[in-house]
């Protein structure tokens, strides 16, 4: 393959449809006829139904009909339908099919009507009536109550088993820390609100645009559910606006809007509030209690790590958030735990590297309170403790380049000039800090299937059902397919996002570059030696005896390697054979005997400076530089947006997000953007990306290991250190808010 596009920085190939108008989401689909859902919430936290009132609802022209769960349709009655490709053990919530209320704000209600004003309108006139039960929704009351799964989830591990002696490890050594450290329940707040355009098309066929991580996801989970036929279900995800995880399972107005639109044989649109995002799932509110010790050359010699995570009352939510403790650095003592509280709320669910950016953020302040405690600097302290292999699993890594990413960032950021003392650098009325943390997050391949079709007039179609969620999913793969039949990006349509293409899962877990990027690559081959063939038979032909490997696809033409003239046009051997179009196919496999030799992650190394305001408390985050080994760079324009992303997604972490929940209400308080808070581009400073160069062709067929949930991972935590490096005040309850700072109590 001649790389001309793959490794080179290309703008989005969908750009221009996004800034436009023109790519479509799906609440901005149309249908003849088209109905509007609107959901009304529960008032209360837990307990049943005790009546609605529909009447006053009914009474507003154009409301068409108000579903409840008195007269709900005939849908599945077993768990096991229920469940989508991502559920964790246990019921997953159904819909408007039960009196009995599990979370605040859980749809109780659908009002259909003509239009979306009149269905919002009566929305708020149904009456619900409820028997209120004592709801639980505080973390912190019930860590007592905390237990571990009986059931694990698909794709996350458990914690290790236990290494060495690590009371005695943990007793012995000069240097030791053992604290708490909370991170609140969050929201991903996409730009894009769950929608779903349910379209009847007659003949009891569907086709919803929905908003979503897994057309094929949305399709089974709804064929199941319904009992309908998967043939008859199509879902389409063309475009989506951000997801973040949230969008990994089929969320309520996916339901509703099918259930709707079969019982009223007409078309349904149901899109979720802003507010009702906040029931959408969530990252879980987790507890962390470290203990670390080591002795007084700064080598780690035990690490504990307990974690508590929210889970809901009616399914365990499961993430690998502790096994990175045991991996990260190299310790012969080592004791994890991961356990779980149930709380009144709606299941949580992954959010942008689930598990790791909380355990490995907890994990990052604590090895800096204990670099800190031995007196030694923090990355030092890093280097000291380098684990060359996967303890956990005791495994060496296809690669780890995180000594490069620390040596690249340390460089850039100038992190040499760093004192040692916290208060130690001052510039005008501010205090200055810089912080440091590493990062790691697994390196997947998933099944998924690509097919390629080339056409006499050298254009090349790419498709498969995976999306985009603004990754750059689209560019990445046209960047391949064009690189691989020598053709310019501009001859290559990609599409995605749609069932009607060849199956893949879920976006989500970084895996769709290496799993998609896979499929796409063999599918081409596949076009790649039936071109050959065609043009090996042509009269005369330059390439008669060739090989696949003594040729080269390049500038629309086969030619002899280092050979250019003597080759021929791919339309002319397409016409010569007679052929209009070449189709190929491609798979791409989890690569499971790596996986059982070899652990593949990706590293990162992020470096943040901050100025806080000593009077006042006011953090800014002027400075991060974060440098990221995350196997072939395929785009380094997305891939960097990518890394940008998470950076500022970490300062939100460690500075402004946070689920407010009034616990004597058992509902989220603060369910919009003026009182949830993410950072704006005010609050996010420089940010110097920079990728280090790995050739791993063992992580997977392709050598890219993905990178949009890395960027996350380390970013809050570097970001936390730089404030105590800033201010001596060491905070382990995220948000760092103002007050937090202030409060001299909370001085560690
Ligand atoms: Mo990701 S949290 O698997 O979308």
């Amino acid at each position: 393959m001649t790389a001309r596009h793959v490794g080179q920085a290309r703008s989005r190939v969908e750009g221009r449809l996004k800034v436009t108008g023109q790519a479509r989401y799906a609440a901005e689909y149309d249908a003849p006829d088209l109905l509007h859902g609107c959901l009304v919430p529960s008032r209360i936290a837990r307990g049943r139904i005790a009546s609605i009132d529909a009447a006053a609802a009914l009474a507003i022209a154009g409301v068409v009909r108000v579903f409840t769960h008195a007269d709900r349709g005939d849908v599945a009655r077993f768990d096991f339908r229920w469940r989508d490709m991502v559920a964790p053990p246990g019921s997953p919530f159904r819909p408007l099919q039960s009196h009995e209320i599990q979370f605040a704000d859980q749809p109780v209600a659908l009002v259909v009507a003509e239009t979306w004003e009149a269905a919002r309108d009566a929305a708020a006139l149904v009456e619900v009536t409820y028997e209120q039960a004592a709801h639980r929704t505080d973390l912190h009351q019930e860590v007592d109550n905390a237990y571990r799964p009986p059931r694990k989830r698909f794709g996350v591990p458990r914690p290790p088993k236990p290494r060495g002696d690590v009371d005695k490890a943990f007793a012995a050594e000069p240097f030791k820390l053992r604290a708490r450290y909370g991170l609140p329940p969050q929201h991903h707040n996409p730009m894009e609100m769950f929608a779903t355009t349910c379209v009847w098309e007659g003949d009891g066929r569907l086709t919803l645009y929905d908003k979503t991580q897994g057309a094929t996801n949305v399709r089974s989970y709804i064929a199941k559910v319904f009992g309908l036929k998967k043939k008859n279900v199509r879902v389409v995800s063309a475009y989506v606006g951000g997801a973040f995880g949230v969008g990994l399972r089929p969320q309520a107005n996916a339901f509703c809007a099918v259930m709707a639109s079969l019982a009223l044989k007409r078309s349904v649109r149901v899109c979720l509030s802003r507010r009702e995002m906040f029931t959408t799932g969530y990252r879980p509110d987790t507890l962390h209690t470290i203990g670390l010790s080591c002795d007084s050359q700064g080598r780690l010699r035990s690490v504990t790590h307990d974690g508590v995570a929210a889970t809901s009352r009616h399914e365990d939510y499961q993430e690998n958030l502790v096994n990175w403790s045991g991996l990260l650095y190299r310790s012969d003592s080592v004791r994890l735990d991961y356990r779980l509280a149930k709380l009144d709320t709606c299941t949580p669910c992954d959010m942008r590297a689930p598990g790791a950016a909380s355990g490995v953020n907890a994990l990052e302040c604590a090895i800096d309170e204990l670099a800190f405690a031995a007196g030694i600097d923090p990355l030092e302290f890093r280097r000291r403790n380098y684990a060359e292999r996967d303890a956990n699993d005791d495994k060496p890594f296809t690669s780890k380049s995180l000594e490069a990413c620390y040596a690249a960032a340390a460089d850039a950021f100038d992190w040499r000039r760093r004192g040692l003392a916290p208060r130690s650098m001052r510039e005008g009325g501010e205090l200055v800090g810089w912080g440091m943390a590493s990062g790691a997050w697994d390196a997947m391949t998933m099944l998924s299937n690509a097919r390629v079709i080339l056409k006499a007039d050298a254009s090349l179609l790419v498709e498969t059902a995976a999306s985009d969620i603004g990754t750059g999913t689209y560019t990445i793969l046209a960047q391949i397919a064009a690189d691989a039949l020598g053709l310019p990006m501009e001859a290559v349509t990609v599409r995605l996002g749609d069932t009607d293409l060849p199956w893949a899962p879920v976006e989500g877990g970084s895996w769709t570059a290496a799993s998609s990027g896979t499929a796409v690559t063999r599918a081409c081959d596949d076009i790649r030696a039936t071109l050959l063939r065609h043009a090996r038979r042509m009269t005369g032909s330059p390439l008669a005896d060739a090989k696949l490997d003594d040729v080269v696809f390049d500038g629309g033409r086969i030619a002899r390697r280092g050979e250019p003239a003597r080759g021929v046009g791919l339309g002319e051997a397409m016409r010569t054979a007679q052929v209009e179009r070449i189709e190929g196919k491609g798979r791409a496999w989890p690569p499971v005997l790596r996986m059982m030799k070899y652990a593949s992650y990706a590293q990162s190394a992020v470096f943040a400076e901050v100025r806080v305001d000593e009077e006042l408390g006011v953090v800014r985050v002027t400075r991060v530089v974060c440098a990221t080994a995350a196997g072939r760079i395929l785009n380094p324009k997305t891939a960097r947006s990518q890394i940008l992303g998470g950076i500022a997604m970490g300062i939100g972490m460690a500075l402004h997000e946070e689920t407010v929940t009034d616990h004597r209400l058992g509902r989220v308080v603060n369910h919009n953007f003026a009182d949830y808070h993410v950072p704006a581009n005010a609050d996010v400073g420089d940010i110097e990306v920079i990728f280090v160069d790995e050739h791993d062709a063992k992580t997977s067929p392709i050598g890219v290991k993905g990178l949009g949930e890395i960027g996350i991972v380390g970013a809050a935590a570097a970001v936390a250190n730089a404030i105590f490096h800033a201010t001596g005040k060491r905070v382990r309850d995220f948000p760092i808010t103002i007050d937090k700072l202030l409060n001299t109590a909370e001085v560690a």
